[in-house]
């Protein structure tokens, strides 16, 4: 057995829990929308077309802000072509993904959506395409009260009320040879930064994120923030991190140790928006929105688009099916996000349903969880007030994609207004239990609340519609609390949760 110590402070503040870490993305993609949020037919959908099922589990997951509309579909999408009468909007073709679009969900309804599910929506738009000019149109429709033709079209489609939509991403992944208007650096940067600022004088209280790099791996990075930041610094609030490096590949120490390529990223990001701050004389603080991150399997069937003359209308697309390693995975990059939660204010798991998602949807038929689930749902629920730095003493465990790593990752976060205290942890060995001990002396008594634990003796274990419930978190029952020492022992490749307050209350 491995053993492995944290020391747990209140002093030790990294910043606040921000609840926009728990976002969630709906893209036109696959069965996401359609069949996944939205399914007339569907026994239980509500008088919108939206399935109740799937709000509930919005609800149940934690989500707090929803990205939309894309993602790579996004920078060939005519905004105005999802509004008005639906039986009026025309079919277009979706050149990201090679599939129909019939713009039966367009953003009154998604906005419709958003609001019962209680989410806040962060809206992309087009700089694939289109510029300034439609970003506009879009902003008026979306955010103007009354008067302008835009703000009067959304008026006669129904909504009087603007949606008043505040966070606000400039294009999606525009250093991507993949992307439907492809830009430079230095094109897009110009492009960012007129389309911010034109925004602003329409809607000054946005809040906007720039395109950072789609992975640490992409040739750009690192040169493609200093210029595009170099050319839109005072602009923006946010630049964005996209992430899918993480897949089990057949090493599951390296993709156990996941989180660590997350911190790395994030880590070099932040050092070059300061270096900019620095060379541009700049006094304000770009923040990180890490607005796509997940485990994808990329090379899989599932994500090839279809090909020649099909474009169906939601095809089978990115419909991976997690394991419990991939859950212990999630979990882990929660830990990340957490932890530079003084720099990473955003984050959206992508996506929310079908699509490389936590909820799966068949269609007309059952709704169920993924194994990822859990520990995005569990953490968005307990994480509260700040998130703590730990010292961490730990054994090391080899990896060959990251060297050395320790045996457990863990973050914890202090509720000063309750006393509460959780703490997340991961045990990354593939063969060992670790016996975790927590030192809380810089607390007052504290009492065991819960103690979760995600784990299965066969870590390549899926939910399916049938069973979506063998892996859910269970009780571990070897946590205990003596004086200011808590003991617990974590079974390999897993993720668990602790709760403590304070004895006396
Ligand atoms: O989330 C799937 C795709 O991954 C998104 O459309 C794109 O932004 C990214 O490359």
């Amino acid at each position: 057995m491995l053993t492995a110590s944290l020391t747990v402070d209140p002093a030790f503040v990294v910043g606040p829990v921000r609840r926009r870490t728990f976002g969630a993305f709906v893209e036109h993609l696959g069965r996401c929308v359609y069949t996944g949020i939205h399914d007339p037919d569907h026994p239980r959908a509500d008088a919108d077309g939206f399935r109740e099922d799937v709000i509930e589990l919005t609800r149940e997951l934690g989500v707090s802000t929803v990205r939309y509309p894309g993602g790579n579909f996004v920078s060939g999408y005519r905004w105005e072509d999802g509004t008005g009468p639906v039986a009026e909007r025309p079919a277009r073709l979706d050149l990201a993904w090679h599939s129909m679009e019939p713009n039966t969900v367009g953003v009154d309804e998604f906005m419709r959506w958003a609001a019962k599910a209680g989410v806040e929506p962060m809206m992309a738009v087009n700089l694939g395409t289109r510029g300034v000019q439609e970003a506009l149109d879009l902003l008026e429709y979306c955010n103007v009260p009354a008067g302008p033709a835009w703000a009067e079209r959304r008026r006669a489609n129904g909504t009087a009320d603007p949606h008043r939509i505040r966070m606000w991403c400039l294009g999606n992944e525009m250093d991507g040879p993949w992307q439907v208007g492809h830009k430079t650096a230095e094109e897009y940067g110009r492009l960012a930064a007129e389309t911010a600022r034109a925004m602003r004088m329409m809607d000054p209280g946005l809040e906007l994120v720039v395109c950072g790099s789609s992975g640490s791996a992409i040739a750009t990075f690192g040169e493609w923030e200093r210029i595009v930041l170099t050319e839109t610094y005072e602009q923006v609030d946010y630049i964005s991190a996209h992430a899918y490096y993480w897949e089990e590949d057949g090493d599951l120490a390296s993709f156990l140790a996941s989180a660590v390529d997350m911190d790395h990223f994030i880590d070099s990001v932040t050092a070059t928006a300061d270096a900019v701050r620095a060379a541009g004389k700049h006094t304000k603080t770009i923040n990180i929105s890490f607005d796509e991150w997940n485990v994808w399997y990329q090379h899989r069937a599932e994500s090839q688009p279809p090909t020649g003359d099909d474009w169906p209308v939601a095809p089978v697309l990115l419909e991976d099916r997690y394991n419990v390693a991939d859950a212990v995975v999630v979990g882990g990059l929660l830990i990340s996000l957490l932890r530079h939660s003084d720099r990473v204010h955003a984050a959206s798991l992508a996506q929310l349903v079908n699509v490389i998602a936590p909820i799966m949807t068949e269609p007309g038929g059952r709704s169920w969880k993924q194994t990822i689930f859990h520990p995005f749902a569990l953490t968005s629920r307990f994480a509260q007030g700040d998130v703590l730095r730990l010292a961490i003493e730990s054994p090391r465990i080899p990896t060959t994609k990251f060297g050395e790593v320790d045996a457990i990752d863990a973050v914890a976060t202090h509720d000063p207004s309750t006393g509460e205290v959780v703490i997340l942890a991961v045990n990354r060995s593939t063969t060992d239990e670790l016996a975790l001990e927590a030192r809380l002396g810089g607390f007052r008594a504290l009492r065991i609340v819960d103690s979760l634990t995600l784990s299965h003796p066969d870590h390549t274990w899926s939910a399916t519609a049938d069973d979506d419930s063998s892996v859910a978190p269970r009780p571990n029952t070897t946590t205990g609390i003596a004086h200011d020492r808590l003991h617990a022992v974590l079974p390999p490749v897993s993720w668990s949760v602790i709760r403590l307050a304070p004895a006396d209350s």
